[in-house]
């Protein structure tokens, strides 16, 4: 069975963007956001309040959030690795902030430069002070089936941490396929483990490309029960600490497949289309989603 309405998460500003090597100016991310907003998306992951000397393309956040601020019609949250970065998004303006753990010691070590149980410890605190404030927060798990590092995830350590963060108070979970290389046949092992533990309307998936499954795995989420779906437009990503990471899969390839299904998103695939023209002609190179390339043909 197919849910009614899935709930897409545009992460395409801060996943998409925060790879890419030439710095992208500050009027360029945030009239990619307006866009992405006037498509009917209800949720832009707007950037990230990260180290500048980790992640130097996200080091504007501060004035991308300033630039917003009046923006209506979606909600931006911003990743938070520690309550450093938590305080400097809410003084920025932030509503809500998502924090983020792993799967795999060892990218959790490439990551955020710690080990999970530490993150854990460290976003507990993040939890906390976004409860003082009534600030809503989602939790992410990266290499939910696969690490660049350590290889196989085994589905328990995904459980384990889902739990922990849904214990913290995360409102949704977001399962990562940070090197996109799972397939529906260990993506749906791994989502029978979580869904023991955490509610599976907690529960988002985020898949990178990599290999070309992500809309499989997106199907074969929905048909256990998954309405929560993150996309990057143009397919926009790549994690700075995940070689070999290619793209997120595409907003528009997921929405022409959810059209296709009669689940609605409540997005305009033609609007969404022109904010994905707009990222891929500035940063000179096609669109990384097929569907765009599709239609702009005829
Ligand atoms: P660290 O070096 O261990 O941090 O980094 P530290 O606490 O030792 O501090 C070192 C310096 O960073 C200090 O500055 C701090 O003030 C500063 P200095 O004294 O040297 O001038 N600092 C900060 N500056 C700004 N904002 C902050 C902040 N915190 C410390 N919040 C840290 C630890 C977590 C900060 C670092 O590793 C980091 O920023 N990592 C972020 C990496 C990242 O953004 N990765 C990509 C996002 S995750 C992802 O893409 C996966 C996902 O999409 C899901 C999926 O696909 O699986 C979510
Ligand atoms: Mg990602």
């Amino acid at each position: 069975s197919m849910p009614g309405f899935v709930k897409i998460v545009e992460v395409g500003p801060r996943d998409g963007l925060q790879n890419e090597k030439d710095i992208v100016p500050t009027a360029v991310k945030v009239e990619l956001i307006k866009m992405l907003v006037s498509s009917g998306l209800p949720i832009v992951e707007a950037t990230s309040f990260v180290s500048p000397k980790w992640v130097p393309q996200l080091a504007d956040a501060k004035d991308v959030m300033e630039a917003i601020r009046t923006v209506e019609g979606a909600r931006f949250p911003v990743l938070t690795p520690n309550l450093k970065g938590f305080e400097a998004a809410v003084t920025a303006g932030a509503k809500e902030v998502a924090i983020f753990a792993s799967a795999s010691e060892s990218f959790s070590k490439s990551n955020i430069n710690c080990s999970i149980e530490d993150s854990l410890t460290r976003y507990r605190d993040v939890a906390l002070a976004a409860r003082k404030l009534s600030i809503p927060f989602r939790g992410y798990i990266s290499c939910v089936v696969g690490c660049p590092l350590e290889g196989v995830v085994s589905p328990s350590k995904v459980a384990y941490v889902a739990k922990e963060l849904y214990d913290m108070g995360c409102y949704e979970i977001s399962l990562g396929d940070t090197i996109g290389v799972g397939t529906p046949g260990t993506v749906i092992p791994m989502l029978e483990d979580v869904i023991d533990v955490v509610p599976i309307d907690k529960l988002a998936v985020h898949f990178h490309d990599t290999y070309g499954q992500a809309l499989s795995n997106i199907l074969a989420s929905l048909q256990m029960g998954i309405t929560t779906v993150d996309s990057s437009v143009s397919g926009l990503g790549g994690c700075p600490y995940a070689k070999g990471a290619s793209g997120n899969v595409a907003t528009e390839d997921v929405v022409y497949m959810l059209n296709g299904l009669g689940v609605k998103t409540n997005v305009d695939l033609g609007k969404l289309m022109l904010a994905g023209d707009f990222i891929s002609q500035h940063l000179g190179r096609q669109s990384g989603s097929k569907t765009a390339i599709a239609l702009s043909r005829i």
